[in-house]
């Protein structure tokens, strides 16, 4: 599960979110909203999943068939993934043409104030951000066809620690940079005449697209695990490790987009924009670390970006086997093609179509803003409401108690039933309409 959170989402789009709706004030709303709202809903996804042994689709529906809207909650579970990974998949792109500059030593050469300009021009232009994006999701689409999990989790256990511990070195090199300590500042002193009611509906949004929450993911995770496990134990470490990372990674960009002088509210492509500035500034002294660091460290961002989305195409290829009866490679083809020209037009949605909006945003921003904060929301609401009302009370205990065995479990019941039933529900309620009327 730790794995399935841990992605783009806390190393590409947290960052970003943090500097366009409200720097440390954004991230105290953040934390709270990760522990009174997606722990609630992550604990219930879980018991959904583990309840009825189902996927995502079929879970909800298994357990109380006859009602209509437990069936459309498992369309959007299915439908979500589909939206997220044609746009995930174009990001998943640009890592793969950095990874692939990283090796030919082009942030070394280039000087550190011009290294943030190499982004725009790229993602702007037509093929190369189509090219690799289509690469990244048939690498995505042939592990998917030859089902080689177990290598590609094996993969996930060296790149996710090593991603780490290059994060934290990052962090060390970043802040020494001259006008640093300005974007440190930024992440450490809440300014609260930043926050609008927007803030709240991106918190909510973000910390449930950093869990993995609302499309599905965690449902069916949830299948899986034993009756042993502790899913409230599970909930917390998930949410505290994919918490840890998001915000390292904000320490490590932040300050380098203060030194290169680039705004934070400069958007999706904030982290292409400053890292590379902190590649080349560290080119100018020691050449080869810069070289060796940088490779290493978008290799582990492909691969962060590869495991996830792994994990979203297969929502849709085990769907379309299970429902429709389709073979696996014309699942996998079918979901390629639906993803891939999805994605193009995302790609060229900074470029040639750039000027195709509505309400003020591009496709890609568009898209990125109705799955994380419309779909992501309706589901987790749908499975909250499912599991205070329509799962007995008496099923709910047992899946957080273990039948009453954990003990802890069993005097904090009473309140995480709470929080499931009435707190989440209401929170995630207002934030949705927050969305329209603000
Ligand atoms: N939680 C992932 C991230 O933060 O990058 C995104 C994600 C991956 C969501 C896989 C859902 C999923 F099934």
């Amino acid at each position: 599960m730790a794995g399935s959170a841990i992605g783009l989402g806390n190393i590409w789009r947290f960052p970003y979110i943090v500097g366009e709706y409200g720097g440390a004030a954004f991230i105290l709303i953040y934390i709270l909203s990760t522990l009174i709202v997606s722990l609630p809903v992550f604990v219930a996804e879980v018991t959904v999943g583990r309840r009825s042994r189902k996927s995502a689709y079929g879970a909800m529906h298994s357990l109380r068939p006859g009602h209509k809207v437990w069936k459309f909650a498992g369309f959007l579970a299915v439908f979500t993934p589909l939206i997220i990974n044609s746009y995930y998949s174009v990001i998943g792109g640009w890592s793969l043409d950095y990874f692939l500059r990283a090796c030919t030593g082009q942030f070394v050469s280039v000087e550190p104030s011009a290294a943030s300009g190499i982004f725009g021009g790229f993602i702007s232009s037509v093929w190369g951000p189509i090219v690799c994006h289509l690469v990244f999701l048939g690498i995505c689409a042939l592990v998917v066809l030859f089902g080689v999990k177990s290598g590609i989790e094996k993969f996930s256990k060296i790149t996710i620690p090593t991603l780490f511990f290059l994060i934290i070195a990052m962090i060390v090199y970043s802040v020494s940079l001259p006008g640093a300590m300005d974007g440190v500042r930024y992440l450490l002193k809440p300014d609260f005449s930043q926050i609008t009611p927007r803030s709240f509906a991106f918190a909510l949004g973000q910390s449930f697209y950093s869990l993995s929450l609302g499309m599905g993911a965690i449902i069916t995770y949830g299948s899986y695990v034993s009756k042993k496990e502790d899913i409230v134990l599970s909930g917390a470490g998930t949410a505290v490790s994919d918490l840890l990372f998001a915000i390292l990674a904000g320490f490590a960009v932040m300050p380098a987009v203060f030194a290169a002088g680039i705004a934070p509210g400069a958007g999706t492509g904030l982290i292409f924009q400053s890292i590379p500035y902190v590649f080349s500034s560290l080119g100018q002294e020691v050449p080869w670390l810069s070289t060796l660091f940088s490779v290493v460290f978008f290799l582990s961002i492909l691969m962060a970006a590869l495991t996830s989305c792994i994990s979203l195409f297969e929502v849709g290829v085990s769907f379309l086997i299970d429902r429709s009866r389709w073979s696996r490679p014309k699942a996998t083809l079918a979901v390629f093609l639906a993803c891939g020209l999805l994605g193009v037009v995302c790609s060229l949605s900074f470029g040639p179509l750039a000027h195709i909006q509505i309400s003020g945003k591009a496709i890609f921003d568009l898209l990125d803003w109705f799955s994380s904060n419309i779909l992501l929301l309706l589901l987790a609401f749908l499975t909250v409401i499912f599991v205070g009302f329509a799962l007995p009370r008496q099923d709910v205990y047992d899946e957080i108690t273990n039948g009453g065995t954990r003990p802890v479990n069993v005097k904090l019941f009473g309140f995480i039933y709470f929080l499931i039933k009435w707190v989440a529900p209401v929170f995630i309620a207002i934030i949705f309409v927050t969305n329209f009327i603000l």
